[in-house]
């Protein structure tokens, strides 16, 4: 189903997200790894929740590449360098794996991937559970993960392999730990530490916080396990290049990358298309092609930071980021909604509902607003022009649909760099300060819906003329190059352009 077109002299893809994560990776690695012969992460780690529907089936994946259903024909599914890489999650994936009997024999694990352990899980809770600076984070331990890395005191998977140098290292490690958490409340301590994802308690230590022989057992463990796993990747890619067909699997999106996203609400890796490469060894110059994944015509972010043209703005946000609020809870306190509510707010759940917008790592409804042209323009700059739009089916009943053009900044003067933003100031292309985007009002366009079902539609020409109108109209007022569409979220549901 692949067209030999898109792909023709491409020996290397990248596809990644352009926008605030959870567009529809999985699906769409899985879709190509039809064509890869290596499928590799680079950055993110348990984070990321990468969906794959196959029929009756849907797998969720955290760690493990989204290429893995492919792995019975010989495809090999790699974990590379920059991925915060945490073994019990990865265990526990292969344990799903295993029951659904899916082949996970070719998957490789980078040495040099950075290692995730319980003190990084806890600084990553104690720091949410303070109001000041949540940043609303997946509580996987992945911001304190890329600090130790940074900051040379980090371990990597390789250390599994080592268990005299793995002890050394940890020791240090946790003795600074030990210092930071000497100021912090024990029983918070405590009651973090007895978390799920930190073994009910089985790394806690009463005196120390931290019991390093439990860590040391556990991960001694993980290494015998993980062993025929773990490989120099880096090398495998690079004699790879050019030669067999990779694809890069992006986790989290562009506006979340650190580097390039709307800091500091955003991840701890850059998650663009060259923070992928450089996560799996590679130079961004062996990319071939780099498709970008846009949700439409809607979009959704998870956790905190600003979101111009969230449905219900604040409202929504504070609903959303509540720790008391899933799903099942959603329903009932507000079972009636429908996606043409002249409540902003509440046609914001509407289509939240339609599109089953509930984070596939921590299950949060995610937050809900109109598709933002100006960060989609924004994000091209990192990611190229070339694009997928996904989720079409999901605004199917929606009378109209807004798309935000522009912005018009409306706060008090602030500069960035050499150009001082002021009331009244329009912009076409967003700029990732926190600052500018909380003062931007999106100004809308407003087309006519397509009201009927488009999810079993085969070809392009089949398409609703509305539908296929807005597709014309984001791809020209954006400058891009739409090179495929989704209308469900099976592997058939996918239409080329
Ligand atoms: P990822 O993090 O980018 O891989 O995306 P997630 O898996 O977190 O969330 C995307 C969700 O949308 C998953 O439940 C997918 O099965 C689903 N999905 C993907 N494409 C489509 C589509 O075109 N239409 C619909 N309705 N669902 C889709
Ligand atoms: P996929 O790959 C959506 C968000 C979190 C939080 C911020 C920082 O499924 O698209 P972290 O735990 O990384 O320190 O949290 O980043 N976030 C994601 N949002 N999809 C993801 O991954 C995400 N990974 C992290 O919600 O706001
Ligand atoms: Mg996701």
């Amino acid at each position: 189903m692949i067209s030999t077109r898109l792909l023709n002299s491409v020996s290397t893809l990248a596809v990644v997200c352009t926008q605030w994560g959870d567009t529809g990776k999985g699906k769409f690695i899985d879709f190509f790894a039809e064509w890869a012969d290596i499928i590799a992460r680079g950055t993110g780690g348990a984070n990321a929740g990468h969906t794959i529907k196959l029929g009756s089936k849907t797998y969720v994946f955290h760690l493990v590449p989204s290429g893995i259903l492919r792995d019975g024909d010989g495809k090999v599914n790699v974990i590379g360098n920059g991925v915060a890489f945490d073994p019990g999650i990865f265990c526990e994936e292969l344990a799903v794996l295993e029951r659904e009997g899916v082949s996970f024999e070719h998957l490789k694990i980078a040495q040099n991937a950075r290692l995730v352990l319980p003190q990084h899980i806890l600084l990553d809770r104690l720091r949410e559970s303070s109001a000041d600076g949540r940043i609303g984070t997946t509580g996987r331990g992945i911001g304190p993960t890329y600090v130790d890395h940074y900051a040379r005191v980090g371990l990597t998977v390789n250390d599994l392999l080592n268990i005299d140098s793995f002890v050394q290292k940890l020791r240090r490690n946790l003795a600074e730990k030990r210092r930071i958490l000497k100021d912090v409340d024990p029983e918070m301590i405590r009651r973090i530490m007895h978390h799920e994802h930190l073994e009910f308690g089985a790394f806690w230590s009463a005196f120390e916080f931290l019991d390093a022989d439990a860590i040391v057992d556990r991960y001694r463990q993980f290494g015998s396990f993980l062993h025929p796993f773990i490989w120099n990747t880096d090398q495998y890619l690079w004699d790879a290049i050019g030669k067999k067909r990779v694809l890069l699997e992006g986790a989290q999106g562009n506006l979340l990358s650190v580097d390039h996203g709307t800091y500091p609400y955003v991840t701890s890796s850059d998650c663009s298309v060259q923070g992928l490469a450089r996560g799996v060894g590679i130079r961004d110059r062996d990319v071939d092609l780099a498709l970008g994944i846009v949700k439409a015509f809607y979009m959704t972010r998870v956790g905190e930071g600003p979101f111009p043209t969230e449905l219900g703005g604040e409202t929504s946000a504070r609903w959303c980021n509540n720790a008391e609020v899933n799903e099942a809870v959603e329903i009932e306190r507000l079972p009636y909604v429908s996606v043409n509510d002249i409540i902003p707010f509440r046609q914001g759940v509407a289509i939240r509902r339609a599109g089953n917008e509930y984070g596939a790592t921590t299950k949060r409804p995610r937050r809900v607003g109109w598709l933002d042209l100006p960060l989609l323009r924004y994000s091209k700059r990192h990611t190229g022009g070339d694009i997928i739009l996904t989720k079409l089916d999901v605004l199917d009943q929606c009378d109209q649909i807004k798309i935000c053009t522009a912005y018009r900044y409306d706060g008090l003067p602030y500069a960035i760099g050499e150009r001082v933003f002021t009331n009244g100031d329009m912009l076409d292309t967003a700029v990732p300060n926190y600052e500018v985007l909380q003062h931007c009002t999106p100004q809308y366009e407003t087309f006519s819906g397509w009201k009927e079902s488009t999810t079993g539609a085969k070809s392009y020409s089949k398409l609703p003329a509305n539908l296929r109108f807005l597709v014309r109209y984001v791809a020209c007022a954006a400058g891009l190059n739409v090179v495929l569409l989704s209308v469900g979220p099976d592997r058939d549901q996918t239409i080329p352009v």
